[in-house]
This record gives structure tokens, sequence and C-alpha cells, in this order.
């Protein structure tokens, strides 16, 4: 197993078309059947997502939000449309995707490092040849001198940060986190958002990230995609207009707080319109859209 390394972000107009289009999302449509009743969760999905590009998904409660996620992991079937990874159809799990949800989900009765390393168990890999690269990540997010405890030891952000590693273990190509972050506290929060900064200028994985934190969404992503209610399509593709390496102190910019505003806005509204004031300035710019090349 490789140590880690260092990865690069790809300009999106400089990339080749398979780079711009690493996750392609055509036309996903999820209708769950319970009983005699179904529902339509998502209507009409399409976007793309560049390699090593960061997007944050936001939209109500209940729109599809973990629907989509799940798709996009090989973990939950399209009804009609389709998803693809590197050209091949998202149908299974694969290695070479991690995920992460709100919560962390760790084995109570295994350490901090055997938690890291279980992925490399349940595919009948050598743990031995993971087990630097999980002593790195480990010292990475900080948690050097816990890989011995338990995870009752453990704080709610010292969890997620095994959680992080264990997701990382398998260096993926694309990471899918659900709401990783919305069971703790502010402050927690905070220092789990600089992890996760910390860990994309190191390794610039290719993310869909689902939020309901404005906040969040603009501290993290590249692009934020919109969701409307349910059944879900994709309102508004917004490109985040502050470059990386990025740190929390990108929040306390008066554009920041603007950008917030007027998605919050759009967000209220549900149609991904802005309501633009005088003297907003040039802020919100169209993302990538999904759509054929
Ligand atoms: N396995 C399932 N069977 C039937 N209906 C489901 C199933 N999973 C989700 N749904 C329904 O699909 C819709 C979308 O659910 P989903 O969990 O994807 O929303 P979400 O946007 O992630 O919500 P939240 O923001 O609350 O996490 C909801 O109406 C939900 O009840
Ligand atoms: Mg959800």
């Amino acid at each position: 197993m490789d140590t880690l390394a260092m990865g690069t972000i790809l300009d999106p107009p400089e990339a080749t078309a398979a780079a711009r289009q690493f996750i392609q999302v055509r036309g996903a449509r999820k209708v769950y059947a319970s009983g005699d009743k179904s529902v339509e969760a998502l209507s009409d999905v399409s976007f793309d997502v560049a390699k090593g590009e960061f997007v944050a998904i936001l939209g109500p409660s209940g729109c599809g939000k973990s629907t989509l996620l799940m798709m996009c992991g090989g973990l939950e079937a399209v009804t009609a449309g389709v998803i693809t990874i590197a050209g091949t159809p998202m149908t299974a799990p694969r290695a070479s995707v991690g995920i992460m949800f709100q919560d962390p989900t760790l084995l109570p009765w295994k350490t901090v490092l055997q938690n890291v390393l279980f992925p490399a168990r349940i595919q009948h890999l050598p743990e031995m040849e993971y087990r630097d690269r999980a002593q790195q990540l480990i010292d990475m997010v900080g948690l050097h001198g816990f890989e011995n405890k338990r995870p009752h030891e453990l704080s709610g952000g010292m969890r997620q940060r095994v959680a992080i590693c264990r997701a990382l273990l398998n260096d993926p190509d694309f990471l899918l986190m659900d709401e990783p972050f919305s069971a703790l506290d502010a402050i927690t929060r905070d220092e789990m958002n600089e992890v996760l900064l910390d860990i994309w200028r190191r390794y610039a994985k290719t993310a869909l990230f689902v939020t309901h934190s404005i906040r969040e969404a603009v501290l993290l992503a590249d692009r934020v995609l919109m969701m409307t209610r349910r059944p879900a399509t994709v309102v508004a593709d917004i490109r985040i207009p502050f470059g990386r390496p990025r740190d929390m102190s990108v929040t306390e910019a008066p554009e920041f707080t603007r950008l917030c505003t007027q998605l919050r806005g759009m967000i209220e509204r549900g149609t991904g319109q802005l309501d633009r004031r005088p003297g907003d300035g040039p802020i919100l710019q169209p993302g990538r859209h999904g759509g054929e090349e």
C-alpha cells in the first residue's frame, strides 16, 4: 500500500471531458414502493462532478438527498436514468467509493485502529499492509495516542474522525458524505470542517457532501447543488468563488455572509432563483450543469 500521496485539483476548464464528468448523473429517478403505495423521491436529477471537485448538496428535509447519495454509492438502484463513476454505471458498492454517514457506525468492541482497518478486513485484504496508512490517517486527524481506545472512550467528534480515516483507508477516488457532522455541537463541527479542509488540501478527493448547513456547504464546497422538495430535482448549481487552500477565516469575509444569505433566500423560495439586491455584487456564478458535451 502506498503511503499517502498528495492529490491534485484539476482546473475544470483544462480538464479532459472524462475528468470533468468523473461522476455523471443523468435523469436519475427513484420511486420507492411501500406496500400498495409508492413514493417518488427523485423525479429527474442530472449533474456532473469533475475529478477532484467537492460538491455539496443542499435541500429540504425528505427531498431525497440520502437517496441520491445511496444511488451514487451503488447502495440503492435507480428506477430510471443512469449514474456512472469513471464511465462505469454504479450498480453495486465499490471499494473505490468511501462513504460516511451521520452516525459514525463504529464497532464498539474494536479499537480505533481496528475500526480504521475494518474495510481491509471485510474485503479480505492483508491488514498488515494497511497498518502504516491507517496510522498516518489517525495521526493526520489528530488521534495519535488513541489507537487502542474503544469508541465509548472517545467524544462524538473523535468518533467521526475515526469514521473519516476508515472511509479513506482504501484511498477511494470518491467520497460520499451524508450529513457527517450534523449530530455534533457547533464548535466540534467547526473543528471537523477544518479536518475536512485539511484532508482536501492534501488529497483533493472527489466528493459529494449532503448537509443542511448553508455555512458548511459554502465553507467546504467548490459547487453547491440545490434541490427542491420531493419529488426532487436540482434547481440550482452554484460555483463557490473562494479558492483553495481554504480555512475557517473565509467565513469572516463579507462575501461569505452575503453568499450564505443569497443561498438561504433561494432555499426559502425553492425555485433556484436569485433575489438580488443592489450591492450584492457578482457573487453567484452558475456551476457546471449536467448535460451532454
Ligand atoms: N427505503 C425506503 N422506502 C420507502 N420510502 C423511502 C425509503 N427511503 C426513503 N424513502 C422516502 O423517500 C423520500 C426521500 O428520503 P431521503 O431519506 O432520501 O430524504 P433526505 O433528503 O435525505 O431527508 P433528510 O434531509 O431528512 O435526511 C422520503 O419521503 C422518504 O420517506
Ligand atoms: Mg437524509
